[in-house]
């Protein structure tokens, strides 16, 4: 059985304050109120991990992920964050490649490919992003391109590093516009991004690899899109920031 996840993406929201008010709140309402395997990933921005950290039980069904990290080791990178810097800190999981990082940073697919060798390198797993624009959408060829961005950034890796990747298709039409993919285009996609998978890696790989959904789901969407048969979860922009509406989000990934 492959992994279930919900991971709330911050974003470059929240002052110091309300960040450890939210943490808590998650923290407590996860415990009280969720049954069930979910892990849950929160991806606050990097200078309140170590803090978030302290409200996180260790050992738990918890996690914390960085925003993105630098694809190189060390070195005079002014601003930037490593691997190696976030795993000393407890962090487990990455977000790389997401939209905003690839539109507003120029990050490519090359770039994408060393920062999840990076990543991996140091017992980190990637939540790697993938999606097309609106544009890409209208005209019709999208899946293609979608299944190039996963070729590219990670098909050099081996099966075994293949089984520490955690895949998030997010449509950029859907982030952020309240337009949310059907569940019917969610589940099209992710059926054919786990058989493109398949085609690589064989059937193994491809079912053992957690793919999220993400782009406006909250908590009213939540249930049936996770309801999918290869929809493992998701990515959570806008509504991960409510803690009550982000419970709501968790307890719908059954
Ligand atoms: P929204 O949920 O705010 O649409 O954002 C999705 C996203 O980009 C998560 O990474």
């Amino acid at each position: 059985m492959r992994k279930r996840i919900v991971a709330g993406n911050w974003k470059m929201n929240k002052t110091y304050e309300e960040a450890m008010a939210l943490v808590s709140e998650v923290v407590n309402m996860v415990k009280d109120e969720v049954v069930g395997e979910t892990e849950v990933v929160l991806c606050p921005p990097s200078v309140f991990l170590t803090s978030l950290k302290q409200y996180v039980p260790a050992g738990g069904r918890i996690a914390l992920g960085a925003q993105n990290c630098h694809e190189k080791a060390s070195g005079a990178y002014t601003g930037e964050v490593s691997a190696a810097m976030l795993q000393s800190i407890g962090v487990q999981y990455v977000i790389l490649g997401h939209s905003e990082r690839r539109q507003y940073f120029n990050e490519t697919t090359a770039q994408l490919a060393e920062k999840v060798n990076a990543a991996l390198a140091n017992g980190l797993t990637p939540i790697f992003c993938c999606g097309e624009s609106l544009e890409m959408h209208e005209r019709g060829d999208y899946v293609g391109f979608v299944k190039e961005q996963i070729t590219q950034s990670l098909f050099h890796l081996s099966p075994e590093q293949f089984a520490s990747i955690v895949i998030a298709y997010e449509p950029i039409w859907a982030i952020g516009t309240g337009l949310t993919a059907s569940s019917q285009q969610a589940q099209d996609m992710h059926l054919a991004l786990r058989q493109h998978l398949a085609s690589h890696y064989g059937d193994e790989v491809a079912q053992n690899t957690p793919i999220l959904y993400g782009g406006s789901a909250n908590a009213q969407n939540a249930a049936e899109l996770f309801a999918q048969p290869d929809v493992d979860g998701g990515l959570i922009g806008g509504a991960s920031l409510k803690s009550r509406d982000f419970t709501t989000v968790i307890k719908a990934n059954k």
